[in-house]
């Protein structure tokens, strides 16, 4: 009986469970490679990475994890391949699942994510659209884990989120109110999330037991939390609207040394980077005693590679010996005829 085919596009697709399973493959295959002994359980499969936008912790995770797992990526950007120009996304899906195990895709519409995983006949991994980021998130979840204070159940661990509601905003927001966390979004009212994705996150919290807060004060948001985040004021294709941005967000909502003093002392700061230093956080911060952002960003690597085996091993196929000595022979037999 094949497994079945799941993808891998939205956080909110997923039970906290299921999630939580994910959870604890990152962390067991985090602690292989630790020991510097990482099972190849994706021995011959290949990973076809398609990138609408420039990367670099999606990347460069997603093809280290696939090698250490025993397999093989490909990376397919726009402009070396017909997607978009003289290939539709339904071909394109059908074609590459022909010859891949799994797909990961970072594309500028969330549609064509979507578009791809209905065409494809094998995983499609969402590697981040306008909508969301949830390979990010998961990562996010696992390092507060590990990070927060020692036997702090998440059901007590509060996130605080400062800035533009981004897509790693919307899945953060969803995450941690799935996992029965308490998430607050601190920004100006015409950048809080909109009321859509807050009516998914209250209905998550309110059978989770979490929380969801949105509010323009950072210094409530961030009295109590145990998780202080942010992420990009503007994004490629905002630069029109830097001036506005600028101003509704600095000083206030910066992530800063004197915003630090405000929040408890164990407080721990973190970003899903690329940062702009200077202008959402400030070096002090960035490199202080509080950043967990290079952690965070390693788990990217653990992270893929546990999402990879959850979502490809299951469905690998892995011939005997025997088999495998059949056909070589037979290949042999006409080589040598
Ligand atoms: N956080 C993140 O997705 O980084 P990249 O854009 O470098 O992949």
């Amino acid at each position: 009986m094949p497994t079945p085919l799941r993808h891998f596009i939205d956080t909110q697709d997923f039970t906290r469970e299921e999630l939580l399973r994910i959870i604890e493959l990152i962390r067991l295959l985090k602690e292989a490679d630790k020991a510097r002994a990482c099972p190849r359980l994706l021995s011959g499969a290949s990973l076809g990475m398609i990138f609408e936008e420039p990367s670099t912790r999606t990347r460069v995770s997603f093809e280290v994890a696939m090698t250490k797992l025993g397999g093989h990526a490909l990376y397919l950007r726009p402009g070396e391949i017909h997607l978009g120009q003289r290939e539709n996304v339904r071909d394109t899906a059908r074609v590459i699942s022909r010859m891949v195990d799994v797909i990961e895709a970072r594309t500028l519409k969330h549609q064509t994510v979507l578009d791809l995983a209905v065409n494809a006949t094998v995983p499609v991994l969402n590697g981040l659209t306008d909508y969301n980021h949830p390979t990010q998130v998961v990562c996010d979840v696992f390092t507060m884990i590990e990070h927060r204070i020692s036997g702090k159940p998440l059901s007590e661990v509060r996130v605080t989120f400062i800035g533009d509601a981004t897509n790693v905003c919307s899945s953060l927001m969803m995450i941690c109110t799935q996992m029965g966390m308490h998430f607050t979004h601190a920004a100006p009212p015409q950048y809080q999330a909109p009321k859509a994705w807050q009516a998914i996150a209250e209905a998550n919290a309110a059978q989770s037991g979490g929380s969801l807060t949105v509010t323009d004060d950072v210094d409530a948001a961030v009295s109590d939390a145990d998780f202080i985040y942010t992420d990009l004021w503007w994004w490629i294709g905002q630069e029109a609207e830097i001036p506005d941005r600028q101003r509704a967000f600095m000083p206030t909502y910066q992530v800063n040394e004197a915003l630090l003093t405000r929040a408890p002392a164990h407080a721990k700061f973190m970003h899903c980077l690329p940062a702009s230093r200077g202008v959402e956080v400030t070096d002090a911060v960035m490199d202080g005693p509080r950043s967990i952002i290079y952690d965070q960003s390693e788990n990217r690597l653990h992270t893929e590679k546990g999402l990879l085996v959850h979502f490809v091993y299951p469905r690998l196929y892995h011939p005997s010996h025997e088999l495998v000595d059949h056909h070589r022979g037979r290949v042999e037999a006409f080589l040598n005829s």
